[in-house]
């Protein structure tokens, strides 16, 4: 089985105190930092640029960096996160660019490259990319704000993939809470983005072994 991973989003912090944010994600005992970046042509919304991505690295450098571009164009801003240091870069299949182009060159660039799934969109349509991703991230809310609620109807995604691609890691994101998790892990998921969940704990580390007690709890 693929190792759980839980990943609180940096979209859910205290902006006025973003490095705290960062440093308390950090001592949840959580497995990575999950960064948005979001341009206004792709959701409703803006959040980061590359710089919060550096900001993080300065802040906590053996913090993994999972950086999630919510962009129309990613292709034009790969290098900018990469060397601000992001160590995994996931783009949309929803994206205005070549995907296999840009995955490949995502892994020349050093980072793991990963794909991501709208809630609207069949998740048949991955399978030309499968293998030339490390990670699939199921959204499971529209992306654009955190603190929405889950949409249950995406976990039949988890499932059709885990079928076919059990070395897979399968992420989630949106929507996460001690329930939802665990609808998601028994689909298959093995990665858990939370965002306002974690951050609206008085103790994130905590909330963090709940997590991994209740999906341990569910096998
Ligand atoms: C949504 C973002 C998510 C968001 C999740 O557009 O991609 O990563 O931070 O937030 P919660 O966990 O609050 O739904
Ligand atoms: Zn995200």
């Amino acid at each position: 089985m693929k190792k759980i991973e839980i990943l609180p989003s940096l979209l859910a912090a205290d902006y006025g105190w973003l490095a705290d944010g960062i440093l308390r994600a950090e001592a949840s005992g959580a497995d990575a930092l999950h960064i948005d970046i979001m341009d206004p042509s792709f959701v409703p919304n803006l959040s980061f640029g590359p710089d919060i991505v550096a900001l993080a690295r300065r802040t906590a450098p053996n913090f993994y960096r999972n950086v999630h571009l919510m962009m129309r164009r990613p292709d034009l801003y790969l290098e900018a996160f990469a060397q601000a240091g992001a160590q995994t870069i996931q783009i949309h299949i929803e994206a205005d660019c070549d995907l296999h182009t840009e995955l490949a060159r995502i892994r020349t660039l050093g980072v793991k490259p990963a794909i991501v799934l709208n809630p609207e969109t069949p998740v048949e349509r991955l399978t030309p990319y499968l293998d030339a991703v490390d990670e699939v991230l199921v959204m499971t809310v529209h992306p654009g704000y955190g603190g929405q609620k889950f949409i249950a109807d995406c976990l039949p995604k988890i499932t059709w993939l885990r079928a076919r691609r059990p070395d897979l890691d399968i992420m989630i994101d949106g929507g996460a809470n001690a329930e939802t998790v665990v609808d998601a892990f028994k689909a298959g998921a093995n990665q858990f983005v939370a965002g306002s969940y974690l951050y609206r704990q008085a103790d994130m580390k905590a909330a963090v072994a709940e997590l991994r007690e209740r999906m341990a709890a569910a096998v």
